[in-house]
């Protein structure tokens, strides 16, 4: 009885959590927060007249959001609720609405939405064994993938990973102008991060999604350095995408591919004498382990319902999934004619950065 209470326990409580991560979507996506924020608070109707939303729902949300502990209540008001004044705290602020945080996580919350709307497809897909193409996730999914690892991007790959690989920082930084592939770069920012910290490279960024690419082209010129960046919607494992490159590089994409093995056989294909070869990916468990930890769960959580589906899009495919665990990596990789995977030593919550060699 113990443990059949326990996961009543765990699956209400579960429910509460997908419930609150909805309204984070709603405060995120119709600017509340901001509105919040660049108000120093408001009640329900100063915030519907800032965000534009109607002050019944404004209301409503207010309520929901200073319950679940994320607004403070700054004054009661005493009239039932409608003078009520919120704010939004300072702490809470970063996670919400500073896009440039390592700690920004309203993303997830557009994750799960935009993932959310895909589940009867995939239901549909459990049972032919089909997968679903990347765009039909749609712009939520997209978005999510790109707001929360372009902060990873911009403020940890120049300053935190390159140095970890040897030689790789001279050869990006001096010398004869390096150049760059990042294939699967998605809306750019890991080949605009290059771009912006070693001015000499040019990088090319592949990604099979068209929507992607476009993204990465109009974040290319807002960054300022579409100069040093070309973006091409190509299929990684193309034998016949061309080119001698000093980095060849692939973040949170290998364990998407139909082909894996092809990519990586492109990537070494792509890689000049001396080249650096690095892929990131989960930083999964070496070996399956039930009940898993907390990394573990996220990464499952994401598996069947979006990469393994994917991954599966384009047949005959290999179908990875999210859980691509070390020996599944160097396995792919010496199919594809590499001859050993390094491990890097770069801390990382939650991607784990392999060198390959050969
Ligand atoms: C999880 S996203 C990561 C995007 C980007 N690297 C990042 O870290 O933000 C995976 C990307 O892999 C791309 N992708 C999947 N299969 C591909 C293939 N065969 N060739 C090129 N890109 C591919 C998808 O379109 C998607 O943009």
């Amino acid at each position: 009885m113990a443990r059949r209470d326990e996961l009543v326990e765990r699956l209400f409580m579960a429910s509460i959590g997908a419930l609150e991560l909805f309204h984070v979507y709603l405060g995120d996506q119709l600017g509340l927060y901001r509105a919040l924020r660049d108000h120093g608070g408001a009640t329900p109707a100063e915030l519907a007249a800032a965000a534009g939303v109607a002050e019944r729902y404004g209301r409503e949300w207010l309520e929901q959001q200073a319950v679940a502990g994320i607004l403070e209540v700054v004054d009661d008001g005493g009239d039932d609720g409608a003078t009520r004044r919120y704010r939004l705290p300072d702490a809470h602020a970063e996670v919400l609405l500073d896009a440039d945080s390592l700690s920004f996580l309203a993303p997830l919350a557009q994750g799960v939405v935009g993932i959310g709307g895909t589940v009867p497809k995939v239901a549909h897909a459990f049972r032919t064994g089909a997968g679903l193409p990347y765009p039909d996730y749609g712009a939520d999914t997209r978005r999510f993938i790109e707001r929360l690892n372009r902060p990873m991007f911009l403020g940890q790959l120049a300053q935190e990973w390159v140095p970890a690989v040897p030689t790789l920082e001279e050869r990006l930084g001096a010398g004869p102008p390096a150049r760059v592939a990042d294939l699967g770069c998605g809306t750019g920012w890991s080949s605009i991060a290059i771009a912006l910290a070693y001015p000499g490279v040019h990088v090319d960024g592949f990604d099979l999604d068209e929507a992607s690419v476009a993204q990465a082209n109009g974040n290319a010129e807002h960054a300022g350095v579409a100069d040093q960046v070309t973006f091409a919607v190509r299929d990684a494992s193309d034998p016949s995408l061309a080119g001698q490159y000093d980095l060849v590089c692939a973040f949170e994409t290998i364990h998407d591919m139909a082909d894996p093995v092809g990519a990586l056989r492109t990537m070494r294909a792509l890689a000049a004498p001396d080249a650096v070869v690095l892929v990131a990916d989960e930083r999964v468990a070496e070996v399956f382990t039930a009940p898993g930890d907390a990394i573990e769960r996220f990464n499952y959580g994401w598996s069947a319902l979006h990469c393994l589906p994917v991954g599966l899009a384009d047949p005959p495919a290999t179908g990875t999934g999210t859980v691509m665990r070390p020996s599944t990596l160097e396995r792919y990789a010496k199919a594809a004619g590499f001859t050993a995977v390094e491990i890097l030593p770069i801390e990382h919550e939650f991607w784990r950065f392999y060198r390959l060699v050969g």
